[in-house]
């Protein structure tokens, strides 16, 4: 996990930590387009059990890698707040929903939220799911025996579960394939956009036409889906009906459309990309696990 020091962030909470400076002017930038998450890892083994940073052009982030350190980065949010230019790099992709926003307003939002998680919220959301599955297993296995890439396949799931559980059965594929290829991407944008934050926002990346574009696409999509729904007045099974439905406690009040909009390619994010390595890894420690007992029953040991 990375974290960038912003107003919140004390001297006291990076005081001592070595930074990897990497080349002249650039830092570490060059490794992270390489191979980013190489990079990392080789930082993390060069200096366990610490806290890192890293120079990235003329800024600092700071590479959290151990579960304790973890978990204080993530419950102590007042602290490592969302402040830096990585976050408001995700701006014109994501907005002010849960994953990025900060402070008071994720606060509000996480309360206005959290009730949509409920299992019996998700337990209605699940025939849905399966229904996906099953769906997409039907496919893969109408290519015969070729081999088949896990990761792609466990991405193309996940995009279509989450994609499908957001939006609910009323969206044709072919809506939900274009959206997809615009969030990716968008994704694809937003990871240069992060890593250089200290350009300014207009300097010509490339690329950023693309960019743009998807974005442009995605808020045209998301918005008139919010919007029809809204208009139609119908309740679904789905996450888009549920964060319609989200209340503040206090006032009573929803989100805007555009709110909906942002928490809604947010959980697309947060929730994809995680579930999809969770995925991919499970089948690798299946395939370990079946070698494991082929080579027991040939008395391999
Ligand atoms: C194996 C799968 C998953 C893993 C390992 C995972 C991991 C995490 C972690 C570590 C965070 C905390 C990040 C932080 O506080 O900065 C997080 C936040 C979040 N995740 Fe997941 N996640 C998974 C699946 C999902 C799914 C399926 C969804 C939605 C459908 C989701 C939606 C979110 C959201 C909205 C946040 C932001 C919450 C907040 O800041 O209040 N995640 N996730």
């Amino acid at each position: 996990m990375l974290f960038e020091r912003t107003r919140g962030t004390t001297q006291a909470a990076v005081k001592d930590t070595k930074v990897v400076r990497g080349y002249p002017l650039v830092g570490g930038l060059v490794d992270v387009f390489r191979d980013g998450p190489g990079f990392m890892m080789r930082v993390a083994q060069d200096h366990p059990g610490e806290v890192v940073g890293v120079r990235l052009g003329p800024t600092t982030v700071y590479l959290v890698t151990y579960p304790e350190h973890v978990q204080q980065v993530v419950l102590d949010w007042r602290t490592f707040g969302k402040g830096g230019g990585m976050f408001k790099a995700t701006r014109p992709l994501l907005g002010h929903g849960l994953l990025t926003s900060d402070g008071d307003f994720w606060l509000h939002q996480r309360r206005m939220m959290q009730p949509l998680f409920q299992p019996a919220n998700l337990a209605a959301l699940t025939n849905l799911m399966v229904e996906v599955i099953e769906r997409e297993v039907a496919l893969l296995l109408t290519r015969g025996s070729a081999i088949i890439d896990m990761e792609v396949e466990m991405n193309v799931m996940s995009q279509r579960v989450i994609l499908e559980t957001m939006l609910g059965r009323g969206i044709e594929r072919s809506e939900t394939d274009r959206l997809n290829d615009e969030l990716q991407s968008a994704l694809e944008g937003l990871n240069r956009r992060m890593f250089l934050s200290f350009l300014p926002e207009r300097f010509p990346l490339p690329g950023e036409r693309r960019y743009r574009t998807a974005i442009a696409a995605i808020d045209d999509a998301m918005l008139r889906l919010v919007q029809d729904r809204r208009a139609s007045g119908a309740t679904r099974e789905d996450l888009l009906s549920l964060l319609l439905r989200a209340r503040d406690e206090d006032t009573g009040e929803g989100m805007d459309d555009r709110q909906v909009r942002d928490e809604l390619v947010s959980i697309f994010v947060a929730g994809q990309d995680a579930t999809a390595k969770a995925m991919t890894w499970l089948w690798y420690v299946l395939d370990q696990k079946s070698r494991g007992r082929g080579a027991l029953a040939r008395g391999g040991g």
